[in-house]
């Protein structure tokens, strides 16, 4: 058991403050804002702003006077000190899978020579989907290779264009090593982009000198951005004059209001830009954005590391030998969730979720729990732990409502 009490720790926390810019409602214990991050007072008084000002009054005008048609490249200026991108290397549109495919396709293009793709076999669903779509959607023979993380080495040729790996993996909460990896691939002539998904506002990141050529990342996780709030994507600034859009669209052209028949990429970034900017979504995000302006992401990181240790050794002290541990106990290798491998991870999570505590499920037996330093404190972790123990010590999982297979885990 740990010896330091929830409630010292508490006090002693320089950003328990910070709770008090989210919503989050009464009794409710939130262990997923690794999944939907929660809404703040200042997203909300963003978007009530985009509609009730800008576009109920302003209308049409907005595009002009609201800046609307400059979010994309505003909010990823905002964004990238984020993940240590330079001004002008970050754009803030689409999704991510979408944003992705756009960065993969230009990968392809800018090493026309080569016909593999690499990425990790126990990298998400939806990047293989997408690896495989552009695979296939290119004119050329192209090959995706999944290899283990451990093997991605020996995976490495000079027939390699592009690697793909996910920063944090979504199951476990293991943290890659950007800079080692980003070193290997290029030492192998391919280049190397990076799912941001699970890092973004819960680790510090440099992409610039760690190496990344590309990254993306979402923006309804961490950043607390909304339902399907917009994604983000770097391009390092030594790509950015030959970056391509392979969904090339009005809006991504240099002068679009000169509707012009033949396609002219705009320059820099917002060349990855296709469509119309999505202006509450991205709204939203401006606004959840502003939860970050006075924290650091060292403290959000110390803290991130502090919680998950303390739920670790809660849950090992008070359910010795139950739970296998998925997650890395080294802290140069976990981000900022805890996952416990379980037969009956599915009925816990649903009974804990019943109890007023909030976390997920990922196939096929994995109970995920994610720790946001922002608005999360010691005295949460505590009291879910013991919910933890009832869940356990009354069988809880067993009842057969909570079996029922819900769309979303
Ligand atoms: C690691 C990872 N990559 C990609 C995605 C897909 O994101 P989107 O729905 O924005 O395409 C997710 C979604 O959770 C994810 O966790």
């Amino acid at each position: 058991m740990t010896q330091i009490s929830a409630g010292e720790r508490d006090r002693a926390d320089s950003l328990a403050n910070c709770r008090d810019k989210f919503i989050i409602p009464d009794g409710l214990i939130y262990l997923d804002g690794n999944s939907l991050g929660p809404v703040s007072h200042t997203a909300i008084s963003r978007i009530h702003q985009a509609v009730t000002h800008e576009w109920a009054t302003g209308l049409v005008r907005s595009w002009n006077a609201a800046g609307w048609m400059d979010l994309p490249l505003s909010l990823g200026n905002r964004l990238a000190p984020l993940i240590g991108a330079p001004a002008d290397t970050v754009i803030v549109t689409d999704t991510l899978t979408i944003l992705i495919a756009k960065l993969l396709a230009n990968a392809l293009a800018l090493r026309p020579d080569r016909h593999v793709i690499v990425t990790d076999g126990d990298n998400f669903h939806s990047d293989f989907y997408i690896a495989d779509g552009v695979a296939a959607a290119t004119r050329r023979e192209i090959t995706v290779r999944r290899t283990t993380r451990a093997a991605l080495a020996e995976a490495l040729d000079d027939d390699v264009a592009v690697v793909l790996l996910t920063h944090v993996d979504y199951r476990s909460g293991e943290l890659l090593d950007m800079r080692g990896i980003s070193s290997c691939v290029h030492e192998h002539g391919a280049l190397m982009i990076w799912d941001l998904a699970h890092s973004t506002g819960a680790v510090p990141l440099n992409v610039l000198d760690d190496g990344a050529d590309f990254a993306a990342g979402c923006g309804y996780k961490y950043l607390n951005g909304g339902p399907g709030a917009p994604a983000f994507a770097y391009v390092a600034p030594h790509w950015l004059a030959s970056l391509t859009n392979f969904l090339p669209g009005w809006l991504g052209h240099a002068r679009p209001f000169d509707f012009d028949s033949t396609f002219e990429k705009a320059s820099g970034i917002r060349a990855l830009v296709t469509s119309s900017p999505s202006v509450v979504g991205l709204s939203a995000l401006a606004g959840a954005l502003d939860a970050f302006d006075d924290v650091s992401l060292d403290d959000i990181r110390r803290k991130s590391l502090d919680l998950t240790d303390f739920f670790i050794a809660e849950v090992e002290g008070r359910l010795p030998g139950l739970f296998e541990l998925v997650t890395p106990r080294d802290h140069d290798r976990r981000a900022s969730q805890v996952s416990w491998r379980h037969d009956e991870a599915y009925g816990i999570v649903q009974a804990l979720i019943s109890r007023g505590v909030v976390g997920d499920f990922r196939a096929p037996n994995i109970a995920r729990f994610g720790f946001t330093p922002l608005y999360l404190s010691f005295q949460d972790v505590e009291v879910a732990v013991s919910h933890l123990v009832e869940v356990m010590r009354h069988r809880e999982y067993a009842d057969p409502a909570y079996r029922q297979k819900n769309p979303v885990t």
